[in-house]
């Protein structure tokens, strides 16, 4: 086996990604290779790449413009370079990568990384690009090193892939293929370690997360509220999260989670995309605007202090000003946190992009500013409520400035406050003393002990 090889790996996109970026750095540590934060250094670069909108796409390609460059730098000092393309762009695109780009000599698709080893070992025998984007029958969870390595206070877990939603505007059902959940017991297994590595938080990833159906012990089936429940039991596990959900799969089970369960953090990811009931329907996304509001309501009956997070998409095809006009209101009816807001992308292969009722460039630009101009506003808003109150915050790295560490509010706000890197790892009770539209800023009260995050409920 090669030793002390380094490997730079670049993460697009969504949280998914960044948590197989995480365990492509540990497949590829048990070949030899050790991560480096210096692309000029790296023996080998693997871009994990996002499809979901154009502009993310077609970033890879800028990237891989300048890593032909690098590359031939590299070989001019006698160093080769494995240059991998893996991902959402890797599995859509397959061998018109490797035709665009002719630097790349590996390209994996999602469902296919835990094979790196084997697969570089082949380019080496072969000298010839490798295309790997099957959706092979074994899972790769099963064949994945045991995680390790990264010390993280909160970590991604992902216990879901794939969807079958079908969204007319989305690549995810093309390029993560069907709805798969990992059975239960992995799961708890995978948590153990992470917990062991010094985690506090988890957030249990999937791209419709709340969808999950995994066996659970003695084979019955396990719905997402019945896995966080099962998860709440891990002592060491102070804060749990789940992202990303449909409205239409958040059951009763799961709604009574968030008013009953003390880990389950009071936030929650629910995209709505659009206000208007013509353009959901167009989306294929089922539910309508008065079911997505009365899904708000059952969720802060439960819990009222739920903080609200979502994705919205303008200029959608046929999307006139009035629907543009519903999704404003939408969006001020129920008052975010915080948003994701994006120009419709028109995506090869899906249903939307046939539609030859395409908005003019210049209409969703102006329409994303009116949005994005009234979600800052939500979100400044709800930061400034934050003053003047003390929450339990999770620290998980040091800040921007000097002496300064940055963690999380149970609403998923980033907080920064004075404090040493010992404190990192922990929760601890914090004064809220500014904010601003991304952040707040604070002083840490006292040093508490078990940091548990229950005191939440009677503040609010
Ligand atoms: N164009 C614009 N936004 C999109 N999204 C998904 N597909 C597209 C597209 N074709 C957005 C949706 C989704 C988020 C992850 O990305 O809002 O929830
Ligand atoms: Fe894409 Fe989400 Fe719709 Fe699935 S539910 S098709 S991941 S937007």
């Amino acid at each position: 086996m090669a030793v002390s090889k380094k490997v730079f790996v670049k993460t697009f996109g969504c949280q998914m990604n960044v948590y197989d970026s995480e365990r492509i750095g540990e497949v590829l540590g048990r070949a030899g290779y050790r991560a480096t934060g210096s692309i000029e250094d790296a023996d080998m670069i693997v871009l994990n790449t996002c499809h979901i909108r154009e502009k993310a796409a077609e970033k890879v390609y800028s990237d891989l413009g300048r890593i032909r460059q690098l590359k031939a730098r590299r070989r001019q000092r006698g160093k080769d370079t494995l240059v991998t393309v893996a991902g959402c762009v890797a599995q859509a695109e397959g061998s018109e990568i490797v035709r665009r780009a002719p630097v790349v000599d590996l390209v994996v698709g999602p469902q296919s990384y835990h094979r790196l080893g084997d697969l570089i070992e082949r380019i080496r025998e072969q000298r010839r690009p490798l295309v790997e984007t099957q959706f092979p029958p074994e899972s790769k969870f099963a064949r994945l090193p045991q995680r390790s390595g990264l010390r993280r206070a909160s970590a991604f877990l992902t216990v879901q892939e794939g969807c079958d939603r079908f969204c007319t505007f989305c690549v995810v059902p093309y390029t993560r293929g069907a709805e798969a959940s990992r059975p239960v017991a992995d799961i708890e297994a995978e948590a153990h370690r992470l917990v062991e590595n010094g985690a506090r938080e988890l957030t249990l990833l999937g791209q419709n997360v709340n969808a999950y159906c995994g066996r659970g012990p003695g084979g019955v089936s396990f719905s997402l509220a019945q896995l966080i429940r099962r998860l709440a039991r891990i002592e060491a596990i102070e804060r749990l999260r789940y992202t990303t959900s449909h409205p239409d799969d958040m059951r009763d089970d799961l709604i009574a989670a968030h008013g009953e369960e003390e880990k389950l953090m009071p936030h929650l990811h629910l995209p709505f995309q659009s206000g208007s009931d013509r353009i959901l329907a167009a989306m294929n996304r089922t539910h309508g605007v008065a079911d997505y509001l009365a899904l708000i309501e059952r969720l802060r009956a439960a819990r009222p202090d739920i903080a609200l997070s979502t994705d919205i998409i303008v200029g959608f095809p046929g999307e006139t000003e009035a629907d543009f006009a519903a999704t404003l209101a939408l969006t001020e009816r129920v008052g975010f946190a915080q948003a994701y807001s994006f120009k419709y992308s028109p995506r090869p292969g899906t249903p939307a992009s046939l539609s030859a009722d395409q908005v003019a460039e210049d209409e969703k630009m102006r329409r994303l500013a009116r949005l994005q101009g009234l979600l800052g506003r939500q979100q400044t808003s709800f930061n400034l409520a934050s003053v003047g109150r003390s929450m339990p915050v999770l620290f998980e790295r040091a800040g921007q400035r000097a002496g300064q560490i940055i963690g999380r509010s149970p609403y998923l706000q980033a907080v920064n406050a004075p404090g040493p890197l010992g404190h990192v790892g922990e929760i601890l009770d914090v004064e809220i003393i500014g904010a601003g539209p991304n952040s707040l800023s604070g002083s840490i009260l006292q040093p508490r002990r078990g940091g548990h995050d229950a005191q939440t409920r009677a503040m609010c």
